[in-house]
């Protein structure tokens, strides 16, 4: 295994959205036993996007407090991970960008690969930083899920950005080497161009992402990587929270381990606090895991932590981080509890609203109504142009 000592995670920071939707309100809605959202998917509550909020304004709103700690002169690169992009082609990249006042001499791309993007973006930006240490790559993740209203993935839904800035001699977190990788062509979960919500069949996307686990597993043992039991804590994808027990499970089965109920929560119950209010946020989701661990986890120093990400579709990546000496200093963990309590309650009747709005496809001037607190805001759609502003 090669130790890439030197390179990972320097700053990490999210951001979510204006409004949230609980699952007690959801349930007193569709006549659901609060039993199955609370314990059977392990959701508390979703958040929902201000009709000024989209993946722009929160992944500005994720990355802003990086850009004010670190300055921006070392930025060539920003890689914006998202399967529910704004535009076919611009990356909603350059809208952060420009929000956040970044040097023209970088370049900015747009990632798509459904859930498994974030980790392809850091992985993209390990790789600059490899090739010149004195860069850093602004790396951010951001999504809204939606299903149908009424449909089987309603409760499964949320929205929220990560942003990570990627440095040699990271504060937080060292990637490692090897990773564990797996494809496989199936159709658990899609959105053609044509649709604004996304098509699932259920049932299948859990059998898909244990297979995929599993396969990523296999070759990241054969790859030369650790051993299960060096591993202290286990950052899953978290569509719903109760899916990382459901994973965690199936892997120590796979490996012949014990699946005692008390271990899986040992290894993963820190993770799961973040995702559990926030619902699920796509490319984001296993970042935000990542951040709930070393925001609310015992002291990590030193500690091997192991990412399994997982995309539909699908693809899937397993890798390891080992935790810098220091990295308590770095935490944001006031400013993201803040982001997860500052959200406003909206009821089932106001979410659905904002579930259905979409804009007119004339070109014409269509000013968004003032309803987010949050530093960026989506002003207007003129003349098909998405106009942003600070706030
Ligand atoms: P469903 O059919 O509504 O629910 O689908 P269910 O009947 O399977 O029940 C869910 C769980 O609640 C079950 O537990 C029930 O027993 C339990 P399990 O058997 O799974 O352990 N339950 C209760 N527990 C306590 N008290 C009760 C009670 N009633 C039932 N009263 C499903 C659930 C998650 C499939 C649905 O919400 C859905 O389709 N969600 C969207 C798809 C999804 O999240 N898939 C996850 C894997 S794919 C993935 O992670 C990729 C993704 O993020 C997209 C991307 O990559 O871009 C989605």
């Amino acid at each position: 295994m090669t130790q890439d000592a030197a390179i990972g995670i320097h700053d990490l920071s999210f951001a979510t959205t204006e409004f949230v939707l609980t699952h007690q309100a959801l349930a007193a809605h569709d006549g659901t036993d609060i039993g199955k959202y609370h314990v059977g998917i392990g959701q508390q509550s979703m958040s929902v996007p201000a009709a000024d909020e989209d993946i722009v304004t929160m992944g500005a709103a994720a990355a802003a407090p990086i850009t004010a700690r670190h300055g921006t002169d070392q930025i060539r690169t920003v890689v914006f991970a998202t399967e529910t992009s704004i535009d076919q082609s611009k990356a909603a990249g350059v809208y952060v960008h420009s929000l956040l006042g970044l040097p023209s001499s970088a370049r900015v791309v747009e990632i798509k690969q459904a859930c498994y993007a974030g980790t392809a973006a850091l992985q993209f930006a390990l790789g600059l930083v490899r090739r010149d240490p004195s860069q850093r790559v602004l790396v951010i993740a951001s999504d809204v899920s939606k299903y149908d209203l009424g449909s089987p993935g309603e409760p499964t839904q949320g929205a929220a950005a990560v942003a990570m800035l990627i440095a040699a001699d990271p504060a937080l977190v060292r990637i490692e080497d090897p990773s564990g990788l797996y494809t496989a062509d199936v159709m658990d979960f899609w959105r053609p161009n044509y649709r604004d919500t996304a098509l699932v069949d259920g049932h299948e996307s859990i059998n898909a992402y244990l297979q995929a686990l599993e396969g990523s597993w296999k070759d990241y043992i054969e790859q030369g990587g650790r051993a299960l039991g060096e591993f202290s804590a286990f950052c899953y994808h978290q569509p719903f929270t109760k899916m990382a027990y459901k994973a965690h499970r199936h892997l120590l089965h796979v490996c012949g381990h014990d699946t005692d109920a008390a271990e899986i929560t040992r290894a993963i119950g820190h993770t799961t606090a973040y995702n559990t209010v926030v619902g699920n946020s796509y490319t984001a989701s296993m970042y935000l895991a990542l951040a709930s661990l070393l925001d609310h986890g015992e002291d990590l120093t030193d500690k091997a932590i192991g990412f399994i990400s997982y995309g539909s579709g699908s693809v899937a990546e397993f890798f390891a981080g080992t935790v810098v000496p220091g990295y308590r200093e770095h935490l944001r963990t006031a400013e993201h509890q803040e982001a997860v309590a500052r959200r406003k309650p909206v009821d089932y009747a106001r979410y659905g609203e904002l579930h259905e709005r979409s804009f007119p496809a004339d070109g014409g001037d269509h000013p968004v109504p003032r309803e987010t607190s949050g530093p960026y805001r989506l002003a207007a759609l003129s003349r098909h142009k998405r106009i942003y502003e600070v706030r």
